[in-house]
């Protein structure tokens, strides 16, 4: 049974999709010698304005209209999901299922109005919860039907926070929306972490943002992800940072290269092998 986990946070910008695309290739890359489903990883696109990059990160997943991310969502009963799956440009062992911006967007409008809305997702993965290790899902910035399906599928949220005033401020809706899937679908779902992100830890208020963190969600703050050019330019050159910087020589248990971004992502990949495990699901 794959272990679930979505990487939410209602605000934009905050490194949700960095965070899902490297943590989804990291994955892959430290299980890539295990046989059959233990060493597979998926990762699934729920944000409508998140297609471009991860398009961008996985060669160019075509989608056709009615197999695609979309269909799962609104059509009764389910396409298939099997067919859908795409295996990712750079790691074998990682794989998407294709979404269109627009028929996303169209399905978010579409939700609501149908039954089981919040639901869907977590269905619709159902047939291939055997086939994979692990599922990660990056999600849109807002509180949607698109949100509440993430969150009902996953075992696990990571919460990226990006290390400004700003970006702490803005937890409390998406706190308020994780205990309501909680209270009516999910009592087992678990906050993994708070994930700093886009960290500049030189400057001051930065110091006092994270030290207010570690208050606030004690034993939950993670590793802070530095602000980093490698994650850009690994972004604009359509790779995941440890296709873009990679080691001399790359082995499962070592991942990482001298580049500070491949070192934190993987301290994040090591974390979450640690410490997830199945956790069975209602029938
Ligand atoms: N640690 C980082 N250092 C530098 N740039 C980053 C970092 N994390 C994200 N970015 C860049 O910031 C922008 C927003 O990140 P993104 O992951 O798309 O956020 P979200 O999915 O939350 O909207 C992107 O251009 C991305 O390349
Ligand atoms: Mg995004």
């Amino acid at each position: 049974m794959a272990v679930n986990i979505s990487i939410a946070n209602e605000k934009g910008g905050v490194g949700k999709t960095t965070t899902a695309v490297n943590l989804a290739a990291g994955l892959a890359l430290r299980l890539a010698e295990r046989p059959g489903p233990a060493g597979r990883v998926l990762l699934v696109d729920m944000d409508p304005q998140g297609h471009a990059l991860m398009a961008a990160a996985f060669g160019n997943p075509t989608a056709d209209h009615g197999r695609s991310l979309s269909a799962l969502l609104v059509e009764s009963p389910p396409p298939s999901v099997q067919p859908m799956l795409q295996r990712s440009t750079h790691h074998p062992n990682l794989f998407v299922i294709p979404s269109q911006r627009a028929d996303m967007v169209e399905a978010a409008r579409a939700l609501p109005g149908l039954m089981a809305n919040e639901t869907r997702l977590e269905r619709a993965l159902r047939p291939v919860q055997e086939e994979f290790a692990y599922i990660v899902i990056d999600t849109p910035p807002n509180t949607g039907d698109l949100l509440i399906n993430s969150l009902v599928a996953a075992d696990y949220v990571i919460i990226p926070v990006e290390t400004s005033y700003l970006g702490v401020s803005g937890l409390i809706e998406l706190q308020r929306t994780i205990d309501q899937v909680r209270m009516h679908f999910r009592p087992n779902l678990q906050i993994l972490g708070y994930l700093p992100t886009l960290c500049e830890e030189q400057r001051i208020e930065v110091q006092e943002i994270l030290q207010e963190l570690r208050q606030r969600y004690p034993g939950k703050l993670l590793d802070p992800i530095h602000k980093s050019a490698d994650l850009a330019y690994a972004h604009s050159s359509h790779m995941d940072v440890f296709t873009y910087r990679p080691p001399r020589n790359r082995r499962p248990d070592r991942i990482y290269s001298s580049s500070r971004p491949t070192q934190e992502y993987a301290a994040l990949v090591d974390f979450v092998l640690e410490t997830t495990q199945s956790v069975p699901r209602p029938v």
